[in-house]
């Protein structure tokens, strides 16, 4: 297993990530997934109080030694909603530190300032060890980072994929001058690439992958794995798609052929939820002002 490093600390972070998002269905197929995962390297997994799947990870973590991150929602961003939303996460999780604990998405309607007041006193009083952030654009994670006073923001959390390429236009070179980690969210478009409306991208990195004998999902990891500060974090309920993804921490693309890839979408391509941010974060805005 490859490892990456977190931010400008000294923690070595397995090359994917485990999401937790929409485990549904079948619980046992789930957690068999995500077990098999955590025996082949993987140590970081990631959820939110919004999955409401801190549960099932508690389950699974238990008496293991990972790397957890978990994220309060954007409603919970005052002083003491965030102590309490941390406080109920790490009952949910049964353990007594949060490794990694995220703003999920960004809330016009609440001071950053306040918010980070209440992050910095969960690491001051050993319930969290980093702050990190969800879904926030350039000028959000610069304004996080100067309502922080002790400590830094480690990593971004944001939706990077060959068809949602919106980081690249001006977040991941300000995040890589700062030492900030990606962790990319849905490395699949949430399993849309591999729908029909792809297929030709598809094929494309089909053709590629029989190069190094793997299939264009192990592709697709491997693209993001190999771009600097980037950790995808994928969600696979079924273990033989587990199984396969795990597998791209372990091979290399070349230079020529990651290049291909770069060129098979524009750099502006936009598919993804985050289409809908702007959206989100009105409402949300809104929702703060009738709440005051
Ligand atoms: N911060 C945020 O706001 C935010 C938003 C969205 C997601 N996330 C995080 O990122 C994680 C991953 O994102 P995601 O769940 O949207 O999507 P994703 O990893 O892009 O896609 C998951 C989908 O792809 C399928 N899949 C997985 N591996 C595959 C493979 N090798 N071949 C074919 N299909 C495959 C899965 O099917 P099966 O399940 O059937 O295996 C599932 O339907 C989430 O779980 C969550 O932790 C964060």
């Amino acid at each position: 297993m490859e490892y990456k490093k977190l931010g400008k600390t000294k923690e070595r972070l397995s090359a994917i990530g485990i999401g937790t998002w929409q485990l549904s269905g079948n619980t046992e197929e789930n957690e068999r997934a995500i077990s098999l995962a955590i025996e082949k390297g993987i140590n970081l997994i990631d959820t939110a109080e919004i999955y409401r799947t801190e549960n099932t990870v508690g389950k699974i973590i238990k008496g293991k030694k990972l790397f957890i991150a978990t994220k309060v929602w954007a409603t919970h961003f005052r002083y003491d909603a965030v102590i309490k939303a941390c406080d109920r996460s790490l009952k949910n999780l049964g353990i007594k530190q949060i490794d990694l604990y995220q703003l999920h998405w960004p809330n016009p309607g609440i001071s950053i300032k306040e918010t980070m007041k209440a992050m910095e006193k969960l690491v001051y009083d050993g319930k969290i060890r980093y702050i990190g952030v969800s879904n926030f654009n350039q000028k959000e994670l610069r304004n996080a980072q100067e309502a922080l006073s002790r400590y830094e923001i480690v990593s971004n959390q944001v939706e990077y994929n060959l068809i949602e390429r919106m980081p690249e236009i001006n977040l991941i070179d300000y995040m890589k001058k700062e030492d900030i980690t990606l962790l990319a969210y849905s490395p699949f478009a949430h399993g849309a690439i591999f729908k029909k409306r792809y297929g030709g991208i598809i094929q494309s990195i089909d053709e590629l992958g029989e190069k190094y004998n793997k299939t264009a999902g192990q592709m697709l990891l491997r693209w993001l794995i190999q771009k600097d500060i980037v950790i995808p974090l994928t969600k696979a309920s079924n273990p033989r798609h587990m199984q396969e993804n795990i597998a791209a921490a372990d091979f290399n693309i070349n230079q020529k052929d990651m290049e291909i890839m770069d060129n098979l979408t524009p750099k502006d391509s936009n598919a993804g939820l985050s289409r809908f941010k702007n959206l989100i974060e009105y409402y949300l805005f809104i929702r703060a002002l009738i709440r005051l």
